[in-house]
Order: C-alpha cells, then structure tokens, then sequence
C-alpha cells in the first residue's frame, strides 16, 4: 500500500486544524497557492498571454481526460457543472415521444433545478427515490426509464447521505431503452476510480472544488465521441470550430467536446485546477480509495463504538469517502467540532466527515474524541 502520508505536509491547515470537509471544499496546498501565484506573475510580466492561458485550458483538459479514461476531444472544460449540464440539455430535442429526464432523488440542485427547467420545453422529470435504507436499487431507475425517457442522470456518490450509487448498471438500463446516461462525479473524482468506458456512461461531469483540490470556477464534463453531433444551442465563442477567426456569420461549433464549452476560460481557476489534479494524479486515485477506505473503516468502528446512528449505507461498494453522522442537532454539532478547530459540515439531520488524501489515523481519532464529548448531540 502506497504512503500517502507525506501529502499532508502540502496543506498548511493540518498545521493547526484537523480538516474533514473535502466533500464541500478541498484543502489548500501549496501547490495551488504557488499556481495561483505563477498564474499571478505571468499576468504582471507579459501582459495579456492569451496564447498561454488557451494552452493551459487545454492542459487543464488533457488532466480530467486522463483522471476519467477518456481521450482529450471528449472533454468539455466549464466553469461549473450547471453550465456543462445546461449546455448538454440545451442540445437534446427532448421532442414528444422522448421527452422524460429520469433524476436520482440525490442530484444535486445543478442537475435537479435544470432538469425541471426544461418543463418549460415540454419535458417531463420523473424523481427515482431511495429505499428507506437509503440505498436506490438499480431496479427503482428500471421501473421509470422506458422508450419516452432522453436522458438519466444520477449522481456516483450523494452529497447528502454519502451513498454511493451503482452508476454502471444504472448506465446499462438507460442503454436497453436508447436513453443517455449522465454521472455526476463532483463527490467521486479525485477519490474514487472513475473510467469512462467501464462505467460506460454517455456523459460524466465533476469539477475541481472537492476532492480535485482546487477552486471554484471550473467543471468538466467528458461528452462520448458519437455524440458529437449534438448541437448545444446554449454556447460561446470559445465552442467555435476557430475561435480566433472571430466569426459571426454562422454556428459552427467545434467538432469534437469542445463544442460544449462557452465563453474565455476561467484562467486563475484554471492554474489552480492543474496543480489540484496533479497532486491527485502524483498521489494516484486507486492509493487515495486504499488510504480513504482505511481511514473510513476505522471512523466507522468508532462510530459503532459510540453507539452513533451511521446514516450513510455501509455495505461493500455503497459508501466512498463520506459518512453522515445523525445528530439531533448538525449545526450544534458542528459549532462543536469546530470549537476544538475541527472542520466538517451538514446536510439534512446529519453531521458531514469527509477524508481524503492528507487525513490520517489521528484526525479520525480526534473527531471520535470529539463526538464522544457532544454525544448528547448525537441521534
Ligand atoms: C454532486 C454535486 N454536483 C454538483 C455540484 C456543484 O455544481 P456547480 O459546479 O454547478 O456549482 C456539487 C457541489 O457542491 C456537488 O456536490
């Protein structure tokens, strides 16, 4: 197994604070602060470097194309993944017949909120729930995706509960009824294996705020070469087929996944989501899951020990690098925690711990130490 430990030394807040909050912001390194300051100091120096700046997006793209198995023109670079999921669905005819958005009750808002925006062009979203368990069995998509469906979105891991969904199978019932299949990676990448081709899903999208380390203002989304040919109507000059060429004549968008980005590139964000992937991609994602899974199974014993209620499902393969935590109070128990100057968050009745590369045994240890002392705040 490799060490991940010597990661940890790269982000300064493990100096003074035990952080477990990757699922809705990553640690700061080094490394992104020194992007930011290159990206900093060119600016200064040279002026406008446009040329570099365009190169860079294309780094930035070649980087998530790497981390999700696909090839680089199948890469859409975004500064969110609103604007990829709004730029995709603005390219389907969703015409009668084929008009049905099929969403996991675990979207999160992005993909929620813009799936019934397109009620206004004659959509229909149907909402797959979870059990009680809170797991969704792949049957629950089954019973709703049929020859009327144009697209089902489900989310690899929830934001709110920490399940963790059978996205490839998922992927397979779409297919047997001609429907796409969109994953939302945005609490996977960067943690959790993810390969394109072997998930087989049409349309992946994630962006670099969790676990890809970096910042706000830049998404991805990977668009299977065949479906090239959509034409997104929601757009921008950097979609173009020759964005320099400065042409308003026509629609011509970019041959390949590009077509689906849109206006200048979120430069800083960009720098800074470069050196994110590249701490990721150093570290290797299949070590971060090994190291990740550790970590969680020994916060999952302690829980168990403190008699606390795990809301996250917790078989084999149900869960990755968050667990939810039942609280009779989440907001208390995080002023809490945060009193002792550990960070976490919450969602719904649960306490949010999310671990990552840079945590190791102590943090997890701490947090336990933590709830035992709030265990009256425990569910
Ligand atoms: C699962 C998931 N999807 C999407 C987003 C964010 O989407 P956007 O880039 O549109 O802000 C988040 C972030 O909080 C998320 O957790």
């Amino acid at each position: 197994m490799k060490d991940l430990t010597p990661f940890r030394s790269r982000f300064p807040i493990f100096e003074h604070t035990t952080y477990a909050n990757s699922c809705s912001q990553g640690a700061l390194s080094v490394d992104v602060r020194r992007a930011y300051e290159e990206y900093l100091a060119g600016w200064d120096e040279h002026g406008a470097e446009w040329e570099h700046w365009v190169e860079r997006a294309e780094a930035a793209r070649g980087a998530f194309a790497r981390l999700v198995g696909a090839d680089p023109t199948e890469i859409a670079v975004t500064t969110s993944v609103s604007q990829a999921v709004s730029a995709l669905v603005s390219a389907l005819p969703l015409e009668r017949g084929r008009n049905r958005i099929v969403i996991s009750e675990f979207e999160f808002p992005t993909v929620g909120q813009i799936a019934h925006a397109q009620e206004l062009r004659g959509a229909e979203v149907v909402h797959v729930r979870p059990e009680p368990d809170g797991r969704i069995p792949p049957e629950r998509f089954a019973e709703v995706i049929d020859e009327r469906t144009a697209l089902v979105c489900c989310t690899a891991i929830s934001y709110r509960t920490g399940y963790r969904l059978d996205v490839a199978e998922v992927a397979r019932l779409a297919h047997e009824q001609d429907a796409l299949c969109l994953e939302d990676s945005y609490q996977a990448a960067g943690v959790t294996p993810l390969d394109v081709r072997e998930l087989g899903v049409d349309l992946l999208t994630a962006g670099t705020v969790k676990y890809l380390l970096a910042s706000a203002g830049l998404a991805f989304m990977f668009v299977r070469r065949d479906l090239h040919r959509l034409l997104p109507t929601q757009t921008g000059w950097f979609a173009d087929e020759d964005i320099f060429r400065m042409d308003i004549s026509d629609y011509s968008p970019a041959s390949d996944a590009r077509r689906f980005d849109a206006g200048t590139p979120p430069v800083p964000n960009i720098y800074a989501g470069i050196a994110g992937m590249s701490v990721v991609e150093e570290a290797g994602v299949a070590a971060i899951e090994v190291h990740v899974r550790g970590l969680v199974d020994r916060l999952l014993a302690g829980l168990d020990e403190l008699g606390a209620t795990v809301a996250t499902p917790r078989g084999e393969g149900e869960h990755g690098p968050l667990i939810c935590v039942g609280s009779t109070d989440p907001n208390a128990l995080v002023r809490a925690l945060a009193e002792e100057r550990i960070v976490t968050s919450s969602r719904d009745a649960n306490l949010r711990v999310s671990l990552h590369l840079y945590n190791v045994e102590e943090d997890v240890d701490r947090i336990l130490e933590a709830l035992a002392g709030s265990r009256h705040l425990l569910a």
